[in-house]
């Protein structure tokens, strides 16, 4: 095989958010060109890569040189031990589109996430199925100082909610269901983390997970997470990706969230993803 390529172009996709990097197959790649990639993906959050013919167990080494894939923190649990690392990720005409619809970090309800995700397209609707990211670092820098202050001693609590336990009961039945759900209660994060490679601070909140703010009252709580939300969803905070076919995406669990519009519904859509390099959230420390 020939050796990793060692220049590649990197082209920002919006002001804030993505990039799409050119000159590499993501197959050929060493660890030295892993880091750098790791620095483009700190430093962008999402990273587009054209990999046509890609097989999943390409993907999974390929997500394999950032850290060892994580598989699902449920999965893990009730088989005791390593969960298959590719999760597919599968709509039709049967299973409409529901998970992904909210902002999300995968597996924030777990005390560990993973660092980033690596999706590729195995099946494509005709129209709509895009994945939309929002830049959680652009949105820290949307905050004041007052709030950044007050959010900075702040922690979120995150729990997988009813509907994915509602799911975990219909797919595993009742008893394996409570079993992962006692093993599985809310978890507490940071608001404001520290990106593990730059170390810039970022708003770790998400409306798939988070679910209310420690020591607030209801109320407060309510609306200081509906104000966090809304930065979510400012679009100069976004990057929307239209699949096609070859696409290889890449993105940041904690520099990003993520979530999939239901616009495809019923049409077909197969997207394969490996999710890599597992570490709890930590507290940003101003300097
Ligand atoms: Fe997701």
């Amino acid at each position: 095989m020939a050796s990793a390529a060692k220049n590649f172009t990197v082209d920002r996709l919006t002001s804030s958010i993505g990039a799409r990097i050119e000159g590499i197959d993501p197959r050929d790649i060493d660890s030295e060109l892993a880091t750098r990639l790791r620095e483009e993906l700190g430093r962008h959050g999402v990273l587009v890569f054209h990999a046509p013919g890609m097989t999943a167990d390409e993907q999974c080494a390929f997500a394999a040189h950032f850290g060892s894939p994580m598989g699902h923190p449920v999965k893990e649990f009730l088989v005791g031990g390593p969960d298959d690392p590719i999760s597919v990720v599968e709509n039709d005409a049967e299973k409409p589109p529901q998970d992904d619809q909210d902002f999300h970090t995968d597996y924030s309800f777990n005390g560990e996430i993973p660092d980033l995700a690596v999706l590729r397209p195995e099946i494509l609707p005709a129209n709509g199925g895009d994945t939309i990211w929002s830049s959680t670092a652009a949105a820290y820098r949307l905050l004041s100082d007052s709030y950044r202050q007050i959010l900075g001693s702040m922690n979120g609590v995150h729990d997988a909610g009813e509907r994915f336990w509602f799911e975990m009961d219909r797919m595993l039945g009742p008893e394996q269901a409570t079993k992962a759900r006692n093993a599985f209660p809310s978890v507490m994060h940071p608001v404001i983390t520290a990106h593990p490679v730059t170390g810039e601070p970022l708003l770790f909140v998400n409306p798939g997970y988070t679910v209310s703010i420690d020591g607030l009252t209801a109320p407060e709580s309510r609306s200081m997470l509906q104000m966090l939300f809304e930065l979510l969803n400012d679009s100069s905070l976004h990057y929307r990706h239209r699949w096609h076919e070859g696409d290889l995406v890449m993105w940041d669990e904690h520099a990003t969230v993520h979530r999939g519009p239901s616009d495809f519904h019923p049409e077909h859509r197969k997207l394969t993803r490996v999710t890599a390099n597992r570490r709890a959230p930590r507290s940003f420390v101003p300097a």
